[in-house]
């Protein structure tokens, strides 16, 4: 990049720098959190932040000018899909936008996706997966000889959701660090869930996990929670954890998820987030979730600036601005 393309406001051959020596994420893969350790998050973070600024200084910039990024979705997704491609055309890059249903696609005849993935490769620098199975990640990402960045395997991971709510705690809180985490509601199928408790464990956290009985966080997960030797337990009730917590991170029940819907229809309403619940609260709490919500977080609680939900959302576009920057990474 010449110098001329330079704004004033903002050193491009400088971040281009710092993106290039990206801690070990360029070329790579990001298919589960497992990869991330504190330095690695701190790095991301501190790009993220660089992102915010450049944003609301100045909308967008031509870090990947030529680069095209495909997202390939298999389920259905809002924010995760528009969040990478508006990260991307942000840093000047281009998508290929196989987000509409892949009923679109040569998939609805029966193509396999490791054929799709190595054909949107020959287009592609980097390529989005969200796939309603465990694993389909890491499969993709045998095939593709481009970075798969997973955005949802199943019941699996959602790592890059994980990393903009490790960071929307972290800009909201100021710290990670002795804070008690409560999550709530579908803990069992929920990715969101899975992925960011085992970012968590980098820190010095205690966690609460609020859930009906057929709703409890897997003991694949409890059992890093458990080797982690971090402060832990359950509870179906969420007035148990509202008092102490200092991030209340719920989530939807995933019906996609229930083979038998009668037993979703028992715990659909489970839990409802309400104005007088946060009474209990602490002031400085905050209320997260992925999104979407059916229910779980009652509307009138979003004038509370406790609510952080839409503040994690905008904060999705710069994780995943960072995180395209670091893979894509220009050495
Ligand atoms: C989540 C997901 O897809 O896992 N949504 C998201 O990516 N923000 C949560 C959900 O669907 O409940």
């Amino acid at each position: 990049m010449s110098n001329q393309e330079l704004t004033p406001l903002f050193n491009l051959d400088a971040m281009t720098q710092k993106v290039a020596n990206s801690n070990g994420l360029t070329g790579q893969d990001i298919l589960s959190v497992d990869q991330f350790d504190r330095d690695n998050l701190s790095f991301i973070f501190d790009r993220a932040r660089e992102m915010r600024e450049m944003v609301q200084r100045v909308g967008s910039a031509d870090l990947l000018k030529g680069y095209v990024l495909a997202c390939l979705f298999y389920e259905p997704s809002t924010r995760t899909s528009s969040s990478f491609i508006a990260a991307m055309e942000r840093l000047g890059g281009s998508v290929i936008p196989i987000t509409q249903g892949v009923q679109f696609s040569s998939v609805s005849k029966g193509e396999t996706l490791a054929d799709t993935v190595r054909t949107l490769e020959q287009y592609a620098d980097a390529i989005v997966l969200r796939h309603p199975e465990i694993g389909s990640a890491k499969l993709a990402a045998d095939y593709a000889s481009v970075p798969v960045l997973n955005a949802g395997d199943g019941p699996g991971e959602h790592p890059t959701q994980a990393l903009l709510d490790l960071f929307t705690i972290r800009e909201e809180l100021g710290r990670v660090d002795g804070l008690k985490v409560a999550m709530v509601g579908d803990l069992r199928y929920g990715r969101t869930v899975q992925s960011l408790t085992k970012l968590l464990l980098h820190f010095d956290v205690s966690l609460r996990f609020v859930s009906p009985e057929i709703l409890r966080l897997p003991l694949t997960t409890m059992n890093h929670v458990i080797d982690a030797g971090v402060d832990v337990r359950e509870t179906h009730d969420v007035a148990d954890v509202i008092k102490n917590a200092d991030v209340l991170y719920v989530t939807r029940v995933q019906k996609e998820r229930f083979s038998d819907l009668a037993q979703y229809e028992e715990v659909k309403n489970y839990y409802e987030i309400t104005t007088e619940l946060l009474e209990k609260a602490k002031d400085k709490m905050v209320v997260m979730h992925p999104l979407p919500r059916v229910g779980e977080i009652h509307y009138n609680v979003d004038k509370d600036p406790r609510a952080a939900y839409f503040r994690q959302v905008q904060n999705g576009m710069y994780i995943r601005m960072a995180l395209l920057a670091a893979v894509l990474g220009r050495a």
